[in-house]
């Protein structure tokens, strides 16, 4: 197996419930590492250009409004097939279909307060990465 690196948020609905630390127990209990970590204030600008690829979906400017509506923490995860596990630990979109388990089914409020972001391809963890954090802030 390949170790890769995925990019993580932990969305604003999580940080406001103080959950930071209980899912990431869920990514260091599951082999993921946490190399590069930090708590921003996303501003509205970087939240449009991170979900430009869904500007023209309904939810768009919720979704932006909701990333803009307190803290997030983005991160780095590596591991074997880093971006496969992250999806899986993730679960569903919607928290409603997610299987037992996952941190959105743990965790989760609805299919917009869903606490977590991951990439869906090492393609676009790439850019993810690259989008928040500078080479030199990832420690592996
Ligand atoms: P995320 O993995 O961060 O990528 C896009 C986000 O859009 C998704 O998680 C959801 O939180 C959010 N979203 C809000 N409404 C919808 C919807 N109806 N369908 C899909 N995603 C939605």
């Amino acid at each position: 197996m390949a170790t890769e690196r995925t990019f993580s948020i932990i969305k604003p609905d999580a940080t406001r419930r103080n959950l930071t630390g209980a899912i990431n127990a869920v990514f260091e209990k599951n082999g993921l590492r946490i190399v590069a970590q930090k708590r921003i204030q996303m501003s509205q600008a970087q939240a449009e250009t991170f979900y430009g690829v869904h500007h023209e979906r309904p939810f768009f400017k919720d979704l932006v409004s909701f990333m803009v509506s307190g803290p997030v923490v983005v991160q780095v995860l590596e591991g074997d097939n880093a971006v496969a596990k992250n999806r899986e630990l993730m679960g569903a979109t919607n928290p409603a279909n997610a299987a037992e388990g996952t941190i959105r089914k743990l965790f989760a409020e609805s299919i917009e307060a869903n606490s977590v972001h991951g990439s869906d391809s090492p393609e676009n963890a790439a850019t993810e990465i690259a989008y928040f954090f500078a080479g030199s802030e990832i420690v592996g």
